[in-house]
């Protein structure tokens, strides 16, 4: 049963986290009858603006946490559903309000193991014994020296607590060791610590498979391909081609880590595949930023996907149908800007009949940042893969 968004019968979810990924949940969460609050540390998040009601704060002080969550414990509402749409927050005050009786997506545990690269690495190599790619973990520059020797080069160098490709580098030599570290120092979410080197794999492809976990089941999306630039999406398309023996090897690996963290929701698996082989890389227990794709190649995308499996909503069974091979491209900011501007919008959506922008909508831009997303349907991939680019290079984030 749904409510009345602001009566005491609501069904409540409280996004901790409010970016991009987090407005497409907003938004699926809003048609639905929800009454959405959307969390972040800055006024003007892009998910504040379909939400009902937003706070800002620092999500992984627990203190301020437990604060806001407290208040929307005790607004009166039906069903009260938190929604952890980053990693970095405080995952023990999930846990509390998890024993308490709330509802955390898809729980408390795997949130807590996904927000570090260690947590996540010990479940799948240790626990579940799924392939990943040979690694070890350093506190120290001298430990990784050895650790990087022992593994052999190249090799990857990445802060446990961090993501988007922040703090991660590629160490070709011994001579390389000592700025991997300073720079994974500079790029941790916690301003350094502790690292995990892996050894690096030369993959053919990578995949994200997006996997639901629901109440009648697990289901696997078409597998998505991406491309990534210093450790951040630069585009991706639905469904990559994949051989038929390593698509089930693909799915058995995604079913073990999901079975692994439990509840439901959708998660995002990342893969890579080397000729016959598949190794676990990571998973966010939440939509993935590569599925953004799914607004326009499935009939359910990944956030409506998520918003079905949290409220126990009907799901398609085995494989989400797809609507139509389709291709994302992001749009980066070049430079630090207050209140952007857009320029080339017309342009990008004359390029195409069949292309669709997102705009965030974020009030400020910095280098690299991802501030919009085209994508873009067609007959093949191929082609969509080349209106999606096309039309990102329309669009510039500019000064006021
Ligand atoms: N061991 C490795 N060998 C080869 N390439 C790697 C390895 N680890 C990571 N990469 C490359 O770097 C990308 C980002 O790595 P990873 O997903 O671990 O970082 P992240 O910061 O969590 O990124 P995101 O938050 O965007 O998922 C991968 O998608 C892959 O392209
Ligand atoms: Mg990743």
């Amino acid at each position: 049963m749904i409510g009345t968004p602001g009566t005491a019968s609501a069904t409540r979810v409280v996004l901790l986290g409010s970016g991009e990924l987090g407005r497409e949940v907003a938004i699926e969460a809003v048609r639905l009858g929800c009454e959405v609050v959307a969390c972040d540390r800055y006024p003007g998040a892009p998910a504040m603006a379909p939400a009902h009601r937003s706070h800002v704060l620092t999500m992984s002080d627990p203190d301020q946490l437990r604060v806001v969550l407290n208040e929307e414990r005790e607004r009166p509402c039906a069903r009260l559903i938190i929604v952890p749409e980053i990693e970095a927050i405080a995952t023990e005050v999930l846990a509390e309000f998890e024993a308490g009786g709330a509802h955390v997506v898809p729980n408390a545990r795997a949130a807590r193991l996904t927000m570090d690269r260690e947590g996540i690495r010990r479940l799948a190599a240790e626990e579940l014994g799924l392939q990943t790619s040979p690694y070890e973990f350093c506190d120290s520059e001298e430990e990784l020296a050895a650790a990087a020797e022992r593994l052999g080069f190249p090799c990857v160098i990445k802060p446990i607590m961090s993501s988007s490709g922040k703090g991660q580098s590629v160490a070709r030599s011994a001579a390389e060791i000592a700025a991997s570290w300073a720079y994974s120092q500079e790029g941790g979410r916690i301003g350094g610590g502790r690292v995990i080197c892996e050894a690096f794999v030369d993959f053919d492809y990578e995949l994200t498979l997006l996997t639901v976990r629901h109440a009648c089941g697990t289901s696997f999306c078409a597998p998505i391909g991406h491309r990534q630039e210093g450790g951040d999406y630069r585009e991706s398309w639905q469904p990559a081609a994949v051989d038929p023996a390593v698509l089930e090897k693909c799915q058995s690996v995604a079913r073990a880590i999901t079975d692994g963290l439990g509840g439901h929701g959708i998660f995002g698996v990342e893969l890579f595949v080397a000729g016959e082989e598949v190794l676990f890389s990571e998973v966010s227990p939440r939509p993935h930023d590569t599925g953004l794709v799914t607004i326009a190649s499935q009939d359910l995308s990944e956030f409506a996907l998520h918003v079905r499996a949290i409220l126990g909503l009907p799901v398609p069974a085995e494989s989400i149908p797809l609507r139509s091979p389709a291709a994302s491209a992001v749009i980066l900011a070049e430079h630090e800007l207050e209140e952007p501007l857009y320029k080339g919008v017309g342009q990008a959506l004359a390029t195409e009949e069949h292309v669709r922008l997102l705009i965030f909508g974020k009030p400020s831009a910095s280098p690299g940042r991802r501030m919009g997303v085209v994508i873009a349907t067609d007959d093949a991939v191929g082609t969509a893969r080349e209106a999606a680019a096309a039309a990102a290079r329309e669009v510039s984030v500019v000064a006021k």
